[in-house]
């Protein structure tokens, strides 16, 4: 069967590829450690499952949801913004629920991009927004993020025809995979920019609760003028440990959320209600969870921190989100490398090619293990000798 044009241009998802290599070591009996994905290790809080298994009793709950969202869950979140970011908005305008801020984010490339034109994504980046602008038939301009520039991307540097051609501007702080936090300045650089040019920047905040050293991740809802040009997406799954749950939300510029309402509202018929009010749950009830989970992760941190120094690895010290982008040892490429972890130690590891052409040389390590076993697999690659 042939597949549509669109589809070859996609490669396969990262975590697809890397979920069937630990299905076949699996296969073969290999004690698999896997540092690969970020999905939390531990279980949603217990007053957020309580909250759903209320709510999936109330039949009213089992009908068609409303396609933006409820009401109540889009106040909530308004709420939400107003005690965590001091930023207002509107629940009617400003605001739209997501199944998971994948979907949104693959979504508002669709409601935004023509064939052809520009997106801008950084790179290394969060495979989607590459994904999303291939499936659009749109050009990905990659904004290097290396560590000469604090993995920021440096906007001057960018083609003027490029940019004219541009809909859409893709950041991703706290940043996966670096771990680098953006400040309020370097958003309303960004802010500018995307106001100077008529470009839509939109920052994926999901990891907005993880960072360390006293630092507090801002909203791009911070920046003056924010909220004529940029859209943030944010995700229950990381902050909330609710990945399976799939609920998420975007905020900000009312004319970008209503055309990515329309692209949902043709295509999904919204989020299961009884989810929305369950998360509603873990907004009110965040802050005290989510401080015990940013001890969890700063205490892996440290600990990865004190491993990869010993193992004489070159990495950046993340400032937020839960991940290392650590160099490949010199021999290897990120792929070679990832898969003789595997083999030789069980360990898996995301190759920093799946990241970008900018992630060759890295491999990225998620701290969503339990502290034995993440020293168990710093154990496993010292006895490589290498
Ligand atoms: C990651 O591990 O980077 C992602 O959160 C996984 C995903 O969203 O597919």
């Amino acid at each position: 069967m042939k597949q549509a044009r669109r589809l070859d241009n996609a490669p396969p998802y990262l975590f697809v590829e890397i979920e069937e290599n630990i299905k076949k070591a699996l296969a073969k009996g290999v004690d698999v450690i896997n540092l690969g994905i970020g999905d939390p290790d531990m279980p949603t809080p217990y007053f957020v499952v309580r909250k759903m298994a209320e709510a999936i009793k109330n039949p009213i709950y089992h009908a068609y949801p409303e396609y933006d969202g409820c009401l109540e869950f889009r106040c909530a979140v308004a709420e939400h913004y107003k005690k965590r970011f001091g930023v207002d908005l509107d629940p009617e305008t400003e605001v739209v629920a997501l199944l998971g801020s994948k979907e949104g984010i693959a979504h508002i490339f669709f409601a935004l991009v023509n064939e052809g034109d520009f997106t801008l994504v950084p790179d290394p980046e969060y495979p989607v927004y590459e994904l999303a602008t291939a499936l659009t038939g749109g050009v990905p301009y990659h904004m290097p993020l290396t560590k000469e520039n604090g993995f920021f991307p440096d906007l001057s540097t960018i083609p003027k025809e490029v940019i004219k051609r541009s809909k859409i501007l893709f950041v991703n702080y706290p940043n996966n995979p670096t771990g680098a936090v953006a400040d309020l300045e370097q958003f309303q650089k960004l802010v500018d920019f995307g106001l100077e040019h008529d470009i839509v920047v939109c920052n994926d905040n999901a990891y907005s609760e993880f960072t360390y050293d006293g630092i507090k991740a801002p909203s791009i809802l911070n920046a003056d003028n924010a909220k004529e040009i940029a859209v943030e997406f944010h995700s229950f799954s990381k902050s909330y440990n609710m990945t399976g749950w799939r609920l998420g939300f975007a905020v900000g510029n009312k004319e970008a959320i209503s055309k990515l309402k329309k692209m949902k509202n043709n295509i999904d018929s919204g989020v299961f209600t009884a989810i929305q009010i369950a998360g509603i749950e873990a907004l009110k009830g965040c802050e005290k969870f989510v401080e015990g989970m940013r001890k969890i992760y700063a205490r892996r941190r440290d600990i990865a921190i004190n491993e990869l120094q010993k193992l004489g690895f070159e990495f950046e010290v993340p400032k937020g989100a839960f991940y290392f982008w650590i160099k490949v040892p010199d021999g290897y490429t990120s792929k070679s490398f990832a898969d003789m972890l595997l083999e030789k130690t069980g360990v898996v590891v995301a190759p920093g090619r799946g990241y970008g052409e900018y992630g060759e040389g890295y491999i990225r390590i998620s701290l969503t293990i339990n502290d034995e076993r993440l020293k168990e697999a710093f154990e496993r690659i010292r006895k490589l000798g290498i």
